[in-house]
């Protein structure tokens, strides 16, 4: 078994300790808003916080994250309230959406460790974070926008 804590909530879970994270909550724990995309932690759509650092689930063991805190995006506000998550919605920044979650899991760490990052500092922090539709200007837009909030 392994014990953590899910936005929030405490879970107990039996899959093998080596299983991704991101299958255990998909499949187990039925939290589908974080997205299998390369499962090599190339594209970043997996990306979920681990006490507060994102991480690519597809790679991230369910062994390290025996008592730690795991944030999806479903637990990032209750409401869509988060600045991050308005501002997405204010600048209308999807497309397709299939990469959103992660990107805003990335953008939401980011903004949590530098309150007002530049172009660059964005650009480094988004980096590993890909979207085939191209909204990587929207997304730099919206995470100005989220620092200003
Ligand atoms: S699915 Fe994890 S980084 Fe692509
Ligand atoms: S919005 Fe389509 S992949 Fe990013």
């Amino acid at each position: 078994m392994t014990a953590f804590t899910i936005n929030g909530r405490t879970v107990d879970v039996t899959a093998a300790p080596n299983t991704p994270l991101l299958w255990v909550i998909r499949d187990e724990l039925k939290l589908t808003g974080t997205k299998f995309g390369c499962g090599v932690a190339q594209c970043g759509a997996c990306t979920l916080h681990v006490d507060g650092e994102p991480v690519r689930s597809c790679v991230f063991p369910l062994a390290g994250a025996e008592g730690r805190s795991v944030t999806t995006i479903e637990g990032l506000s209750e409401d869509g309230s988060h600045p991050v998550q308005q501002a997405w919605v204010a600048l209308d920044v999807p497309q397709c959406g299939y990469c959103q979650s992660g990107q805003i899991m990335s953008a939401s760490a980011l903004l949590a460790r530098n309150p007002s990052p530049s172009d660059t500092e964005i650009d480094e922090a988004m980096s590993g974070n890909l979207c085939r539709c191209g909204t990587y200007l929207r997304i730099r837009a919206a995470i100005h926008r989220a620092s200003e909030a």
